[in-house]
């Protein structure tokens, strides 16, 4: 079902401390029913946070990677029944920074969505075009082929249960966001391609989140925009200082 979300990507930062004292600042707001707020945590962190904010209903913990296969010789994975274990059921997939810095290719993606899927887990799923690509004006084809190759391959069934970030690779940590306008534009057209190869139904139902640059100075712009249904947000998540208010910017 469509809803308004606030998600955080902590990437690799904070301590044990600083995260536990992260969540339960966020834990401890005053969270508006039509928000849910996730909380893309360290592994290391996982198991902690969710026991911090387990009673809260607007608060949800993300892993931001898994492994898909379901066990076995990967020294240093983690894979998806250790994550539901401890009580994890949404993870990030295809994060641009999994992609370009760990070499992920569409195929991985597509096997790490299929086994979350399996394991009645949400994916949330990454895609976004690299800076080249929107200067040559190909960044709809771009996000298309990264559609076809990881999820265009699901059942009406399955593909409701992503959501969907949209992340221009230009736009991540380089305090460049993408501008209210662009982002409609390319939410307008993933929504639609939805729409297209499933129903439109089901392309009004799935949430898909603006990524790149998200800060509380851009976000109600961003939010407002029909087919903006929140943020995947990374720098401006590791503070309450600038995450409470993105949280309230719907
Ligand atoms: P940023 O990162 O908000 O720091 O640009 C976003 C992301 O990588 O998800």
């Amino acid at each position: 079902m469509r809803r308004n979300i606030a998600a955080g990507n902590w990437k690799m930062n904070l301590t044990l401390k600083s995260a536990n004292e992260l969540a339960v600042s966020i834990n401890n707001l005053e969270i508006n029913d039509n928000v849910d707020v996730i909380l893309g945590a360290p592994s290391v962190f996982l198991a902690n946070i969710v026991e911090l904010t387990k009673d809260n209903k607007r608060v949800n913990v993300a892993a931001q990677n898994c492994h898909q296969a379901e066990k076995g010789a990967f020294t240093g994975e983690i894979s998806i029944p250790m994550l539901a274990s401890i009580g994890v059921n949404q993870v990030i997939v295809g994060h641009s920074e999994r992609r370009e810095i760990f070499n992920e290719s569409d195929q991985d993606i597509k096997e790490k969505v299929d086994a979350l899927l399996l394991n009645n887990m949400t994916p949330i799923f990454c895609c976004g075009e690299p800076l080249m690509i929107r200067e040559a004006s190909g960044q709809n084809d771009y996000v298309k082929k990264q559609f076809e190759n990881s999820i265009f391959h699901l059942g009406e069934n399955e593909i409701q249960k992503l959501i969907i970030a949209y992340e221009p690779i230009w736009a991540i940590g380089t305090g460049k966001t993408a501008s209210p306008e662009q982002a409609q534009d390319m939410h307008a057209f993933l929504r639609q391609l939805i729409s297209d190869k499933y129903n439109h139904d089901i392309a009004e139902n799935i949430s898909i989140l603006y990524g790149g640059s998200v800060k509380p100075a851009n976000a109600k712009e961003l939010f407002s925009q029909d087919d903006v249904d929140g943020g995947l947000v990374g720098g401006a998540s590791l503070s309450l200082e600038n995450f409470g208010p993105i949280i309230e910017a719907f």
